[in-house]
């Protein structure tokens, strides 16, 4: 049981890697020995971050736009021309858009479910190769979804499309943890609730202790929770567990 949590040595792709959820969660790789790969489109920000995380381990930057079909290959090729193997693979990169319901608008939906659902569908299938090379004896290749308790219940604010898209990020974790099991490679989701970052700024800028109070655990999220569920996942101590997402929210959803 020595161990059990090690994700040492394992080769690690993070998507949208270079600032807020992505940053804790690539954090955590570097930190517990993985060699990791950060993927965002802003090249001098995936520089930035990954100058950081060598200081205290291996982390290697990738400028990537994974809105459409041909980055999301590219970035798997890039990867593939590399490594002889990956072993994880955490899709997180994503985006939100907010706006009334009457104003609410068509190009919203075609941004937020490109890169919120087909990146994970793409980049998954294009990386599959690599990641069945990174199988090991009694330890599965991983894939990891970044969804939302927003995709598991009704969210306050309207993000009609991102909330549908998360909810449609939990399916597909289902539907390819179901075929890629032959293949050894487990497939989870990790719905956050709230956790500091871009994206969430100008909403707990405003209702922050708002949520902190309606929270149980009475916080929002710290890296080390992002950090921990994605290295349970990848570690041997998550070998076992595949099509599941996990809520990551101090209890909001309850
Ligand atoms: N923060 C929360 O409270 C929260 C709660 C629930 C779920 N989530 C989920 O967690 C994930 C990360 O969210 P976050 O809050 O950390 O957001 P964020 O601060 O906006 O970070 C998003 C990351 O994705 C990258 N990205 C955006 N568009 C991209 C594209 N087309 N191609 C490649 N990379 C792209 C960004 O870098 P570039 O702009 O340089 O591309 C950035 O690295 C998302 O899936 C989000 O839905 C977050």
């Amino acid at each position: 049981m020595k161990d059990l949590f090690s994700v040492e040595g394992k080769t690690v792709l993070v998507t949208g890697g270079s600032r807020g959820i992505g940053e804790m969660i690539a954090t955590g790789f570097v930190e517990n020995g993985a060699k990791v790969y950060i993927a965002a489109r802003k090249q001098a920000d995936c520089d930035r971050v990954a100058r950081e995380l060598s200081k205290r381990g291996t982390c290697i930057p990738i400028a990537a736009d994974l809105s459409t079909d041909a980055g999301a290959r590219a970035l798997a090729d890039t990867i593939a021309e590399r490594e002889p193997a990956l072993h994880v693979l955490v899709n997180n990169a994503g985006a939100n858009w907010g706006a009334p319901y009457e104003e609410y608008p068509d190009s919203a939906w075609d941004k937020v479910l490109a890169l919120n659902v087909k990146s994970v569908f793409h980049l998954t299938r294009y990386c599959t190769p690599l990641l069945e090379k990174g199988v090991r004896d009694g330890d599965p290749a991983r894939v990891i979804n970044i969804g939302s308790i927003d995709g598991i219940q009704a969210p306050a604010l309207e993000t009609y499309a991102y909330s549908a898209s998360k909810a449609a990020v939990h399916h597909l974790t289902k539907v390819l943890a179901t075929k890629l099991a032959p293949r050894n490679i487990t497939v989870n989701a990790v719905a956050p609730g709230p956790f500091e970052s871009k994206m969430m700024a100008a909403t707990l800028d405003t209702f922050k202790d708002a949520i902190v109070a309606g929270c149980p655990l009475k916080r929002i999220g710290e890296p080390e929770d992002m950090a921990g569920v994605t290295i349970y996942l990848a570690s041997r101590a998550g070998a076992y567990v595949t099509g599941v997402v996990i809520p990551v929210d101090g209890g909001i959803r309850i």
